[in-house]
């Protein structure tokens, strides 16, 4: 019985294996077969409509006209589908500079198969499906392709591997690519005919691969392309506009995975933002770097990748954090390469002034090894931690911060000076953390001369740590120290505008890694903050940029008085909102606003003030979803700070606060209902007060593109 008219030629190179006979049997059963092989993929017959190479061989043991033949079947627009190990050779077919890193034999020892992405959960080989996690064999002998340390340069990832109850993100399994008029689908999962499977097994396996045939054989129009413009990237975040928990005027990634943010530079008029971006799904690996920019500071467009790791350089297996410097007019990268067990500073300039290529220098890593002293701490990863740079120019001199740790003692940042950005001379640390709390190693460190004191900055796996005092040129006075961030914020950078700094810090999610892939996006950075030093103290306020963001205003100046007990709803709500106001105790023991609160509150957030002098964010209740952290989080704020003035942002899933221009506390929460939206305001044991209550509806930062299905809008 043929139920579909699509013309499927199996190609055969050699003897047919068994694999390949049951494949081809059951292909007869759906599809019109014919086998092929090299002397049959000639330019001008009319071939099949999809070719499929089951693969069960390395493809170096298949001869090269045999590849020669689908090579050129592929480029003059022939639809290929890559079974078992077939996606080993889409180097040797032109189609990927990057080839998969592990292939092999593997037996099936649970049920193992696709781990589809959530961002392409509409591709008709999966539609038909619930769940992105598809097991497609529970038996049987496997050979396989996959990526691991790698993503592809051209390949756009749709699937990584389940095997049980484990998602396997670093698994890549399932690729598309689109070289030249053709078409390929890379399968690298078990996809096994000649195999006793569970009948749901063998089901999942029949859906999923005529669905991959008919879709290769229906032409395709890219939409399932690796992006490549920034128009391509705004897609993608198109597809995401839907989910309520995404962040509309944060910078967030496109999709997939953000962390740090690196190379701030304001430079042609254009604040350009870079970031840690995995292009292969939410999951950190396989780091690139992102690009976004922006003329105002408040409207952002995503730009095409800035960074991609070297497939033979020093950063093969990641372009880590790092900052930019303008030298002579050209804009400069020093970023931490990943290779093996080496982690080593490397450089790229700018190939132009929109900074989106970039010319790796081709001595990198400029720096050959880490010190020998201090005794730097290593890990099971990494010969020595010794990673991220802050660099900076004063007295005709370069300076340079990379992050380490000093094994036994604490996070440390080490100093190199320079009369060029390729030739460092070491100096040592400028600051060891030899106390409690200080952190086994400092990640991205980073100094900015404030007026009248100098603050160091170092993110310590848990917080990020501040120092003010003074740096002397090779060590660092500490005078005062405390936390840039209360909350779910880490590794942030700085960017030089004018006379002001604006600092951006990583919101990590707070949710666990399966919601992460569930969503398809993970992370996003704070909104931009400015920091001074006033009276000897750090200030850090909302960039005042950002009220260019209010759309309406929904409260005007209030000033609601509450007695004991009482809680009262504000007449205002939503999920991308900015509030303003001055809380004072009174008499009460506390004062609580709520926010993302549902009409029956068993969803919401609590900002609670409580004249023992501290703020916690209560997130017992912020979400019905389990996998969200519930965690309470809590700073302090002296009793000389009554009243306590704050300015709060709401935006999907995250919750900055600003407290007297000077503590910041931010939180992630991710309310599930829709009505999940409300604000009131509470006051415990006795009477508080509010002042100057403002509430405004913000606006996006970022274009409006829907892209299909996925992106329904709100
Ligand atoms: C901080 C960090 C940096 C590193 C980067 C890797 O979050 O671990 O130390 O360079 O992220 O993505």
């Amino acid at each position: 019985m043929n139920e579909s008219r699509t013309r499927v030629g199996l190609f055969v190179p050699g003897e047919s294996t068994g694999e390949q006979t049951k494949a081809r049997e059951w292909a007869d059963r759906r599809f019109r077969v014919e086998r092929v092989g090299p002397a049959d993929l000639t330019d001008d017959a009319p071939g099949p409509d999809v070719v499929w190479w089951h693969c069960e061989t390395p493809p170096a043991a298949v001869p090269e006209g045999a590849l020669a033949a689908l090579k050129s079947t592929v480029r003059a627009g022939g639809r290929l589908l890559l079974g078992l190990r077939g996606m080993a050779a889409v180097p040797d077919l032109g189609i990927d500079p990057v080839g998969p890193d592990e292939a092999g034999v593997a037996a099936v020892e649970e049920p193992t198969g696709l781990l589809w992405r959530s961002l392409h959960a509409d591709h008709p080989a999966v539609a038909s499906f619930d769940g992105l996690r598809v097991r497609l064999a529970d038996d049987g002998t496997a050979p396989y392709a996959r990526y691991r340390d790698l993503v592809p340069a051209e390949g756009e990832v749709l699937a990584a591997t389940v095997r049980g109850d484990r998602d396997r993100p670093e698994e890549t399994s399932v690729v598309a690519w689109h070289p030249g008029d053709g078409m390929v689908l890379g399968v690298g999962s078990p996809l096994l005919f000649d195999a006793d499977l569970d009948g749901r097994y063998r089901e999942a396996r029949d859906a999923f691969v005529a669905g991959a045939l008919e879709w290769l054989a229906g032409g395709a129009d890219g939409r399932y392309a690796r992006p490549a413009s920034g128009r391509d990237f705004e897609r993608h975040r198109g597809r995401l506009r839907g989910d309520p928990h995404r962040p509309r005027y944060h910078l967030s990634p496109p999709a997939n995975w953000l962390n740090d943010p690196n190379g701030l530079v304001r430079f042609g008029g254009r604040y350009h933002v870079f970031y840690q971006y995995n292009p292969g799904g939410p999951y950190h690996h396989s780091i690139h770097w992102g690009h976004a920019t922006s003329e105002d500071l408040v409207h952002w467009r995503d730009e095409p990748v800035a960074l991609t790791p070297s497939p033979d350089g020093p950063d093969r297996d990641g372009c880590w954090s790092g900052c930019a410097v303008v030298e002579d007019g050209i804009p400069s990268v020093l970023y931490t390469g990943g290779r093996g067990r080496d982690q080593l500073p490397c450089l790229a300039r700018a190939a132009d002034d929109s900074l989106r290529t970039w010319t790796k220098h081709a001595d990198n890593p400029v720096i050959p090894a880490p010190p020998e002293e201090p005794d730097l701490v290593g890990s099971e990863h990494w010969r020595a931690e010794f990673r991220d740079h802050a660099v900076w120019r004063a007295d005709g001199t370069w300076f340079h911060l990379v992050g380490s740790g000093v094994a036994d003692v604490g996070g440390t940042a080490l100093l190199y000076t320079g009369e060029a950005l390729t030739d460092w001379t070491y100096r040592g640390p400028i600051l060891t953390g030899d106390w409690e709390g200080a952190g086994p190693v400092w990640e991205c460190p980073e100094l900015l001369g404030l007026g009248e004191s100098d603050l160091l900055h170092v993110s310590n796996y848990e917080d990020v740590r501040y120092f003010l005092g003074e740096f002397d040129g090779s060590s660092f006075d500490v005078e005062r120290r405390g936390l840039l961030d209360h909350g779910d914020f880490y590794a942030p950078q700085s960017m030089a505008d004018g006379d002001r700094y604006l600092t951006w810090g990583w919101l990590p999610e707070a949710r666990d890694f399966d919601a992460q892939w569930d969503a398809g996006w993970s992370g996003t950075l704070s909104v931009p903050r400015v920091l001074d030093v006033v009276d000897g103290r750090l200030r850090q306020r909302p960039a005042p940029e950002l009220t260019r963001l209010r759309e309406r205003r929904l409260l005007d100046g209030e000033t609601p008085s509450l007695s004991g007990g009482e809680r009262r709803p504000l007449d205002a709500g939503g999920r991308r909102l900015e509030l303003s106001l001055e809380l004072s105790l009174v008499d009460a023991d506390a004062a609580v606003l709520s926010v993302f609160a549902s009409p029956d509150r068993t969803e919401t957030t609590e900002i609670r003030y409580t004249r023992d002098s501290r703020l916690v964010v209560d997130r017992s209740a912020a979400s019905e979803d389990p996998r969200a952290t519930t965690n309470p989080q809590s700073m302090p704020v002296p009793p000389a700070d009554e009243p306590l003035e704050l300015r709060v942002f709401l935006d999907g899933s995250t919750v900055e606060i600003f407290a007297n221009e000077r503590r910041c506390l931010t939180s992630r929460v991710y309310p599930t209902r829709a009505d999940s939206t409300g604000l009131s305001l509470a006051s415990e044991g006795g009477r508080a007060t509010a002042r100057g209550l403002s509430v405004w509806a913000l606006g996006d930062a970022w274009p409006r593109v829907d892209d299909g299905p996925n992106g329904a809008c709100q």
